[in-house]
């Protein structure tokens, strides 16, 4: 039966997404990026909620530099990853769009917007929503029923657990209201029950942040009411495609697909424990794509920890599901594929997560083989439990989580003795402890102790390029070692260091770390709180806790890279300059070869532009400013004019890089000393990322002639191949272009020709009915007027008869035709209503004249059905008489 009722305008997640912040940018909000998975926010692992990155706003620690903003959060919760795929609607990774209010807007007003997303834009029927209140909230209750028009009994008060809502246990909160949808309508209005997932699904949570809840539980009203309000995108995806769960939506199914045509499955034919394992996939590449893309790596502690337990999750989905050997590649390059084009550093950082995903599969696959056997024994053993010890040994011996072993153990009706591991856990600490005094890394929380038993790493770097430090700690693929030996892959910690880890969009160094026997080379330095970690490889000898070294920053790197992000600073001033002074940062990459700087602006700028920006910089460049770093109180420094970026969490004391008259920020990076140090600075392009986000990439400095010798080299190569010179070039390829354009057009005639003759061969195959002829036959690859000609042509031979030819002229197009003669057209056949209904059966449609008539479809598996219903009602009605 046709639908009658009309289908919303937008159902693809990307448009969701971007609906949503347009909506809210044009009631005055500023679209801001996504914050990183990995929070400024100490009190949580990952980042969980939009609100996160305002939490220090909410609380009046930071002032707010616009009074409403809007987002699309990136966000990773795990506390229900045993639901993830069994539920509709449960996730680790999803994408949270938010609007809010620093003190601005209120209650009234938050509600009135999400009533109007919702109803007239997201068009969801009102008559399918319902809504909470927190119990208390009268004045929620009261709008909801008088200035939107909800009755009463579609309103329901809900009790602090549910309409209460915190970060944690600490922090801002206020009581929410929550929007549902109803699956279930005709159930009635009786006897609802928000809790029955079956029926209702929540999708937008309005927080009225009112109040600081301290570690007593007291709630101490805020400076400020401020709004925070998040919808979830897959959710509303599931309602407006009609989707029965989340993982079947366009946001994630592509993955899906990906992961069931490995070991050759069909998804809608699959058993549900398959199904179930296929969305863990799903769920899961998406998270450990974005955590790895956010500087997160592989190990036993913190969110390492959580990586290593998806990526394993997913690994072992894998093998239930059939798929043997690595493949955690295949799914994962469909993730970026769907997510590059709102968080660019999915493909950016594309060879790492690739790395990174390829590296842990392996290790694991190979302990999950030998540990997979002993588990098997032990279950074959046990009546009801596995012990501590036996889940301690798969643990630590074979690297399974204890959620892991527990899943297992629960599939199979036995459970586990999680206090007996922890003891077993805590022996190891212990015994690690007194084997050496280095700290216990494979310990899940063993960076709090971490962080407890070690200074932090002092950082020399703005100063010096070496340094002599002392070996306090190496890591080898996330376990705690004494000693690494050559060819190693190894994270070392050290007292003090000059290398600078990567912060502030500006990239770690690189250099070596030279030990009496040994050289380490580094290659990358990541942050883990105030721990240094140099990312390398043992290049020579052994390296050892306690080890001296002298740590050596690779300086031609670190000048390349100076310049690049002393230039980004003049860009942006150059930015506000010369084409809006209200464009601010909204993110950056500085690395040794290039920059990227993208900043908030609501149009491309002209080419004008982007040549004035260009020369202002190099005019700074040339008039060779000195540098001032100063590090002052953070009030003088914004009451100096330093620019801050938006939603990055600054101390009481900040570090100032001032060009005096030119440019003063803000910034933890390294600088050029004088702007004349960065020689030349050139865009490269300028691209928008996000609605309302624009994207510079340039070069500066040395990396300039890098630049220029590739593109030489592009151009020298061409001048040579085509035997022009290199200012012909393009009149060449355009020439060439036109050329090749002909001798395509000349090439589809004769193949049509080349067709059209062979379909004669088809005469033979047409049946008798009656006195008149049938012929149905699929042609291969034809274009549509070729097949036009030869079904013509065919019932010319045929007399009087009815011609149905069918191709697919490229991947996927169907192009069907049929010709009827005067005899079949009295028989009340009518080409054209014929062929649009055989081209309906390939997702297509068409039509024309009685006697000749063309139709198209995209769905080129069903043509052979299709034919064959063609050939099939021909039959009957031209048989029938
Ligand atoms: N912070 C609230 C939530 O996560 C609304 O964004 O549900």
């Amino acid at each position: 039966m046709p639908n009658s009722q009309s289908q919303p305008a937008v159902t693809r997640g990307a448009d969701i997404r971007k609906t949503f912040l347009d909506f809210y940018a044009q009631r005055g909000h500023t679209i801001l990026p996504s914050a990183s998975l990995v929070p400024e926010d100490p009190t949580v692992l990952l980042t969980i909620a939009g609100m996160l990155q305002f939490k220090p706003i909410f609380l009046g620690q930071r002032k707010a530099e616009v009074d409403r903003a809007t987002t699309s959060q990136k966000c990773i919760r795990t506390n229900d990853i045993e639901n993830v795929g069994r539920t509709a609607r449960h996730h680790t990774f999803f994408e949270m769009l938010g609007n809010f209010s620093f003190g601005d807007y209120f209650k009234e007003q938050a509600i009135a917007w999400a009533w109007e997303l919702s109803t007239e834009v997201f068009q969801l029927p009102k008559e399918r929503l319902v809504v909470s209140v927190f119990r208390e909230d009268d004045e929620a209750f009261a709008i909801w029923r008088d200035q939107i028009g909800i009755p009463p009994h579609r309103i329901l008060r809900m009790d602090e657990e549910d309409n209460f809502w915190t970060s944690g246990p600490t922090g801002p909160c206020g009581p929410c209201s929550e929007i549902y949808y109803d699956f279930h309508p005709e159930l009635g209005d009786e006897d609802i029950d928000l809790e029955d997932d079956t029926r209702f699904i929540e999708f937008y949570n309005l927080v009225f942040m009112q109040y600081n809840r301290d570690a007593n539980e007291k709630l101490t009203p805020l400076e400020n009411q401020n709004i925070d309000t998040g919808l979830g995108l897959e959710r509303m995806a599931q309602i407006l495609q009609k989707k029965p769960n989340n993982y079947e939506t366009d946001l994630i199914f592509p993955i899906i697909q990906t992961a069931a045509d490995i070991p050759g499955l069909l998804y809608e034919q699959c058993d549900e424990p398959t199904k179930t394992s296929l969305k863990v996939i799903g769920d899961h590449v998406r998270a450990v794509v974005h955590m790895i893309a956010d500087g997160i790596t592989a190990s036993n502690v913190g969110r390492g920890y959580i990586l290593r337990r998806l990526i394993r999750r997913v690994v072992r989905h894998g093998r239930l599901i059939g798929i043997e050997g690595a493949f955690i590649n295949l799914v994962a390059a469909k993730a970026i594929a769907l997510a590059e084009t709102v968080y660019a550093n999915v493909r950016e950082r594309e060879t790492v997560i690739m790395a990174e995903l390829a590296r842990e599969e392996a290790r694991f696959l190979e302990t999950l083989e030998r540990g997979e056997k002993l588990l098997v024994d032990i279950l074959e053993q046990q009546a009801e439990q596995i012990s501590g010890a036996e889940a301690f040994v798969l643990y630590d011996t074979y690297g399974f989580p204890l959620e892991l072993t527990q899943e297992i153990a629960e599939e199979n009706g036995l459970t586990v003795d999680v206090d007996g591991f922890e003891v077993e856990m805590e022996k190891q600490r212990q015994r690690s402890k007194e084997a050496h005094e280095t700290i216990d890394l494979t310990a899940q929380d063993s960076l709090n102790q971490l962080t407890e038993k070690l200074r932090s790493t002092s950082f020399l770097g703005y100063t010096d390029s070496t340094s002599a430090s002392r070996v306090e700690g190496i890591l080898v693929s996330g376990q705690s070692e004494t000693t690494a030996g050559p060819g190693t892959e190894v994270q070392i910690l050290m007292d003090q260091t000059p290398f600078y880890a990567e912060s502030g969009g500006q990239i770690g160094d690189r250099g070596y770390l030279l030990g009496e026997t040994f050289v380490v080379r580094v290659e990358d330095v990541q942050k883990e709180s105030d721990f240094f970690l140099h990312v390398g490889r043992v290049e020579r000898g052994d390296v050892t806790v306690g080890d001296s070294v002298t740590a050596q920053i690779d300086r031609a790197h670190r000048r390349r890279t100076m310049a690049n992000h002393t230039a980004t600073h003049l860009l942006q001033a150059a930015l506000k300059a010369l084409v809006d002074d209200s464009i601010s940062q909204a993110g950056s990459l500085v690395s040794f070869d290039r920059l990227r700087f993208d900043f908030n602006c609501s149009r491309s700028l002209t080419s004008d532009e982007i040549q004035q920006v260009e020369e202002q910089v190099n005019t700074w460049i040339s008039e060779a400013h000195q540098a001032k770093v100063e590090v002052m109180p953070i009030d003088e420094a914004k009451d100096r004019g330093a620019i801050a970026m938006f939603g990055e969490k600054y101390g009481a004391e900040v570090r100032v890089i001032d060009f005096p008259g030119v440019s003063m920020e803000l910034c933890g990076g390294t600088h050029v000393n004088n702007t004349a140090e960065i020689g030349v600075f050139k865009i490269i392009s300028e691209t928008g990322v996000a609605a309302g986000i624009r994207r510079i990439e340039a070069v500066a400095g040395p990396a300039i002639l890098d630049y220029l010798n590739v593109r030489d080299a592009v151009v020298r190569e061409l001048s040579e191949r085509f035997k022009v010179k290199p200012e012909e070039v393009p009149e060449r390829v355009s020439s060439l272009q036109g050329d090749l354009r002909n001798a395509q057009k000349d090439l589809e005639g004769l193949k049509s020709e080349l067709a059209v003759l062979k379909s004669d061969q088809l005469v033979s195959e047409a049946e008798a009915v009656g006195n008149v002829k049938v012929l149905v036959a699929a042609m291969e690859a034809v274009a549509p007027d070729a097949l036009k000609t030869a079904a013509e042509r065919l019932l010319q031979k045929l007399g009087e008869g009815a011609v149905v030819l069918g191709s697919v002229p490229e991947a996927g197009k169907v192009s069907l035709v049929a010709a009827f003669s005067p005899q079949v057209i009295d028989k009340k056949l009518q080409a054209g209503k014929f062929i649009g209904a055989i081209a309906k059966l390939c997702g297509g449609g068409g039509g024309g004249r009685p006697n000749l008539a063309q139709a198209g479809g995209r769905d080129a598996a069903k043509l052979p059905e299709a034919l064959q219903t063609a050939k099939q009602q021909l039959m009957d009605t031209l048989g029938d008489s």
